[in-house]
């Protein structure tokens, strides 16, 4: 098992002490939330709302009871992986494309548990991971030569439609010194669903694994 995966794993470890028994849990997106869901069937959850169809699949596979948010209420918890995390604990999330459906459910939730492996951390947020942008299929040109007019670089993600049935441009090179802000400005963008920076939606716990062990930051 490679070092990043062990980290993964540990930090998915840590994550369990946020779970309690009968809760309605929130589960995230992504290999790291993988290594949380093996580790659910041991625990006594009354159900999980899911923020995928990917991870709707391998609850319901391990069956555990799928709960439409719409009734869930507000969650107490919401556990899931991220692309970029910075030192305010503000995201970039979406590299498997379920960005709309993780930050519904984050916003939905009293406090986001984010975990990461050490080659998440960053101190300015996408500077190398670009951010991912949920786009409606019609506005798809329109959204990028916004995009480019603010400097950035929108990559048209191939062969890929998300769980609303829409497109995501990957956009390299904006400038995300201000995460608040630029999530603002992306949002206003006509066109545009939803957008990876999780900035005003930052996380509340963020379980940072490496080989030294998991580090439990908080906001
Ligand atoms: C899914 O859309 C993402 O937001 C994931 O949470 C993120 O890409 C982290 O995934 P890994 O845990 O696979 O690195």
């Amino acid at each position: 098992m490679s070092d990043q995966q062990a980290q993964k794993q540990a930090a998915a470890r840590a994550a369990l002490s946020y779970i309690e028994d009968d809760m309605i849990l929130g589960v995230g997106t992504g290999s790291t939330v993988s290594c949380l869901i093996e580790l659910l069937p041991t625990l006594k959850l009354a159900g999980a709302v899911a923020s995928s169809q990917v991870t709707e699949d391998k609850l319901r596979a391990l069956g555990i009871e799928i709960v439409d948010l719409n009734f869930a209420g507000t969650l107490d918890v919401y556990i899931d992986g991220a692309d970029e995390v910075n030192a305010h604990l503000q995201l970039i999330k979406g590299g498997g494309g379920a960005l709309t459906r993780e930050k519904i459910v984050a916003a939905a939730s009293n406090k986001f548990v984010c975990m990461v492996d050490a080659s998440k951390s960053v101190e300015i947020l996408g500077r190398a991971f670009p951010v991912p942008i949920e786009v409606l299929p019609q506005a798809r040109s329109y959204v990028a030569r916004q995009l480019a007019r603010m400097g950035g670089e929108p990559v048209y993600r191939e062969d890929f439609v998300t769980d609303y049935g829409n497109v995501i441009l990957d956009t390299y090179d904006l400038d995300v010194s201000n995460p608040v802000e630029l999530e603002k400005q992306l949002n206003n963008i006509v066109g545009v669903v939803c957008n990876g920076i999780f900035a005003a939606n930052q996380a509340d716990v963020l379980l940072k694994a490496s080989s030294n062990g998991v580090e439990v930051l908080t906001r």
